[in-house]
């Protein structure tokens, strides 16, 4: 077994790669967590990757772009965006402006790196290793689980395939970046049965076909933690018979119920996923109808509590 890190440590990371099944909140924690490192003074990035849909701009209420821009104080986001990433990569080699252009003109080019399995992949994690160098922080959100493994094993196949050469020495500098202590990966999870076995099956398959990386920390995201006491369940029990359906003490005692399937559903999701992960750290559902900006702002705090951490939050405006 492994014990995963706390939240200070991961905070103190400098690629952090988040990933887990869809809709998991991925990019609410990566904000989240982002918020968290800045207030901490940490230079923060947050990335998605070459995402058709970034979420990042209604979170953050400011368009993203290839390049970094400054939401608020220590903390900026950014769209890996692969053809600008692809000329970045190619003017790395060649160190050539024209020549650069030449190279992305040339449809044989183009059309090789484009239907080579995983150049794309893997030019997307050059262009965040080269960010890393730039920020203390940079937190990638990631594609859903599949996809991210997929894409964090195009190192390893490009470093059978190729026995030099430019894409094998990015492939070695890529693998050189996952074996650092401050390289690390964290799996979003829900309290639900099908997510936890996918979460499960993301992490064996990390541990299986990533080299290098470390262990992966688990983070259950909407969960309830077991608040009501026997005496409390008993009594919402008995309260059950006696309440007429459609009334105001109905829907507390259905918010009641609602409640305790969560902190089952809570109890059993940690105990399944501390068996495989170690430590995982629990964050609360919160209130239906918060806007997507509070519940990232509450989710920061959140961490912050589980992590022992006393930051100000309110962040500044760049
Ligand atoms: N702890 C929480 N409590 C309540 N709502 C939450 C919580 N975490 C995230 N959400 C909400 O859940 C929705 C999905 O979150 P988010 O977009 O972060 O997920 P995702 O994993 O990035 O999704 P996708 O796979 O589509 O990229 C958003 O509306 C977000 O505000
Ligand atoms: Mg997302």
């Amino acid at each position: 077994m492994n014990v995963s890190v706390d939240v200070p440590t991961l905070l103190r990371s400098r690629v952090l790669f988040v990933s887990g099944k869809g809709g998991v909140g991925k990019t609410s924690i990566s904000a989240a967590l982002g918020r968290l490192a800045a207030a901490q003074g940490r230079r923060t990035l947050v990335l998605e990757v070459d995402n058709q849909h970034p979420t990042l701009p209604v979170l953050f209420g400011r368009p993203t772009a290839y390049e970094p821009s400054e939401v608020e104080k220590n903390l900026a986001i950014a769209n890996i965006a692969w053809a600008p990433a692809l000329e970045d990569w190619i003017e790395s080699i060649v160190s050539m402006r024209r020549l650069v252009r030449l190279i992305m003109k040339n449809r044989v080019v183009s059309l090789f790196l484009q239907v080579t399995p995983g150049a794309r992949d893997l030019v997307m994690l050059w262009r965040t290793m080269e960010l890393a160098r730039k920020f203390d922080l940079v937190i990638v959100d990631m594609p859903a689980s599949g996809n991210a493994v997929a894409m964090l094993t195009v190192p390893l196949t490009a470093e059978r395939l190729f026995p030099a050469g430019p894409i094998r020495r990015c492939a070695d500098e890529l693998l050189a970046m996952y074996t650092r202590p401050d390289t690390r990966m964290l799996l979003v999870a829900l309290p639900e049965e099908m997510v936890v076995n996918e979460t499960m099956e993301t992490y064996a398959k990390l541990g299986r076909e990533v080299r290098g990386l470390e262990h992966p920390t688990v983070l259950l995201n909407r969960s309830s933690l077991p608040s009501f006491t026997e005496a409390e369940r008993t009594l919402l029990r008995s309260l059950e018979a006696g309440v007429e359906p459609g009334t105001a003490a109905a829907e507390v005692l259905a918010a009641g119920r609602w409640e305790e399937a969560l902190e089952a559903a809570t109890g059993e999701a940690l105990t399944r996923l501390r068996a495989v992960a170690g430590e995982v750290v629990a964050l609360p559902a919160l209130p239906r109808g918060e806007g997507a900006r509070r519940i990232i702002a509450q989710l920061a705090s959140a961490l912050a509590r589980a992590g022992g951490l006393r930051v100000d939050l309110r962040g500044g405006a760049s």
